[in-house]
């Protein structure tokens, strides 16, 4: 039985057939969206947008490809020089990857400074965690498909990390592989499955919208919504603030991909995979870098693919790890620190993982301390990187939280 049809015209018409109005019309119009959220809020529909594009400017290229060791790297160049607009989507595609990253890194920070995994939200959290991972196996096994050089031997050495299981290691290398060595059944496999699991990533985060508005959106001050003098209607406000923010940071994007389409990627790749010359430097993209560094921090093999993977799950666990009821860092002195030191730890982990194990560690030149190794660097700030985990559990022993507001109109409008 259909319920009450309260549209009209062909919405009306349509609703009646297909029950897809009701639910677009409880988005935009009824559901209940804090007043005071920020620009931080615009991320999620950021990552949401970003994800479109790649699937559709992924299909497009995935026409002209050819998921080929003798084939992948020219069809790639070809995409480039003969297809029509072919630089234009494999420049937003290869970009795309990073600025997905990049909405996908602030939305994260943006729910522990906020405390967003809080409050009903673990599963809206755990879900968030499940979407990195798809992202990061994806934007890994994407990478592959260029058949460069640093595509070849980042896939190599990736894969080889899961030889440091004990017992079943090397055949479990062997069957990821299809055969002894990176070689055709690899590439073709990744592709299939960087194909395949976008639509995965999509159902995902299908899931991930659902949960939010089971639950609702937390704001910046962390407190919830007592009624309609906290929320404002999602259309119009949010509509036009989102679509400002939106067009601000597609403007930084697309500067890139017009004008520096590079900047992010390593020169090696322009050159095809050759297993008898292994570059110099093996670095993954920037992205990874931050996980590759806490790998490398490791000098045992196991135990550094163990700290790389436990640096996820770790945060998948902080929904029960902060004990505190307070959400909002804004009113708890110690987590606010706490998340500033945790940030920059993860960036200098970022130019961690870029550089040579036995130099000095430096910032764009600069040996930001003294003679210090980076290897020693990536040990020191990935203990940061795991003390942030270990501590939460008793920040609220010894916190002392500031003062909060009632409600979020007492805090805009001065009273309840
Ligand atoms: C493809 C990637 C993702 C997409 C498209 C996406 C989409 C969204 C959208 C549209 C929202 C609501 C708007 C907003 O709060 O910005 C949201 C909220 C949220 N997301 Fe994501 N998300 C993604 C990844 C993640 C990840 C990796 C995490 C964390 C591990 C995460 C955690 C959250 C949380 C906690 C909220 C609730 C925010 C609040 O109420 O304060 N999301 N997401």
């Amino acid at each position: 039985m259909s319920q009450a049809n309260q549209y009209k015209g062909f919405a009306g018409w349509l609703e009646k057939r297909l029950p897809i109005i009701s639910p677009a019309d409880h988005f935009f119009n009824h559901y209940p969206t804090p007043r005071n959220l920020n620009y931080f809020w615009n991320f999620g529909a950021i990552a949401g947008l970003l994800m479109g594009l790649m699937i559709l400017t992924g299909l497009i290229l995935a026409m002209q490809y050819t998921p080929s060791t003798l084939h992948a790297f020219d069809s790639v160049e070809r995409i480039m020089r003969d297809v029509n607009y072919g630089w234009l989507l494999r420049y937003l595609h290869m970009n795309g990857a990073s600025f997905f990253f990049i909405a996908v890194y602030i939305h994260i920070f943006r729910g522990v400074y906020y405390g967003s995994y809080k409050g009903e939200r673990e599963v809206l959290w755990i879900l968030g965690i499940v979407i990195l991972v798809l992202m990061m196996a994806i934007a890994f096994m994407g990478y592959s498909l260029v058949w460069g050089n640093m595509s070849f031997w980042g896939v190599t050495v990736i894969t080889n990390l899961f030889s440091a299981i004990p017992v079943v290691g090397d055949t479990l290398v062997t069957w990821l592989w299809g055969g002894f060595s990176v070689d055709n059944p690899t590439l073709n496999r990744f592709f299939v499955l960087h194909f395949a699991l976008p639509f995965v990533l999509l159902a995902v985060v299908g899931l991930h919208v659902l949960a939010l508005h089971q639950v609702g959106s937390n704001n910046p001050l962390g407190i919830d919504m007592k009624g309609p003098q906290d929320t404002m209607s999602f259309h119009p406000y949010f509509t036009m603030e989102k679509l400002f923010f939106i067009g601000l940071f597609f403007t930084i994007y697309f500067l890139v991909v017009f004008f520096a389409p590079n900047m992010l990627g390593e020169a090696i790749n322009y050159e095809p995979a050759n297993p008898l010359s292994t570059p110099e430097h093996i670095v993954p993209e920037w992205y990874f870098l931050p996980f590759y560094a806490i790998l490398r921090s490791i000098p045992d093999k196991l135990g550094g693919v163990i700290a790389m993977g436990g640096a996820i799950v770790a945060l998948g666990l902080l929904p029960w790890l902060d004990r505190s009821p307070i959400r909002s860092a804004r009113f708890r002195p110690v987590f606010q620190i706490m998340v500033f030191v945790f940030v920059i730890a993860c960036i200098i982990l970022g130019f961690v993982g870029a550089q040579v194990p036995a130099d000095a560690f430096q910032i764009y030149g600069v040996q930001v301390f003294g003679s210090l190794s980076v290897l020693r660097t990536g040990q020191i700030f990935t203990a940061i990187y795991f003390g942030f985990f270990v501590l939460l559990p008793f920040v609220p022993l010894f916190e002392r939280p500031r003062k909060m507001p009632r409600s979020i109109a007492e805090a805009i409008d001065g009273h309840a």
